[in-house]
């Protein structure tokens, strides 16, 4: 059952098993530089690994 509060629509983060963080809803992402990008849906890496921060290029997958 999906619950809303203050009218605002809900975000659902979902960790991935060894894998990113799936982000579903809009957000806004500001990066280190301050630059800030709204996306409806992607994937947090939660590895260190990649090589573009802070989303999941697959590299993961290589370990
Ligand atoms: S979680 Fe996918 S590259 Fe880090």
């Amino acid at each position: 059952m999906e619950t809303k509060t203050n009218e605002q629509p809900m975000v659902e983060l979902k960790a991935v098993p060894n894998g990113p963080l799936l982000v579903k809803g809009q957000v806004k992402i500001i990066n280190d530089a301050g630059e800030e990008m709204v996306m409806d849906k992607t994937a947090i890496c939660r590895c260190g690994l990649t090589q573009h921060q802070p989303f999941c290029d697959g590299s993961h997958l290589k370990v």
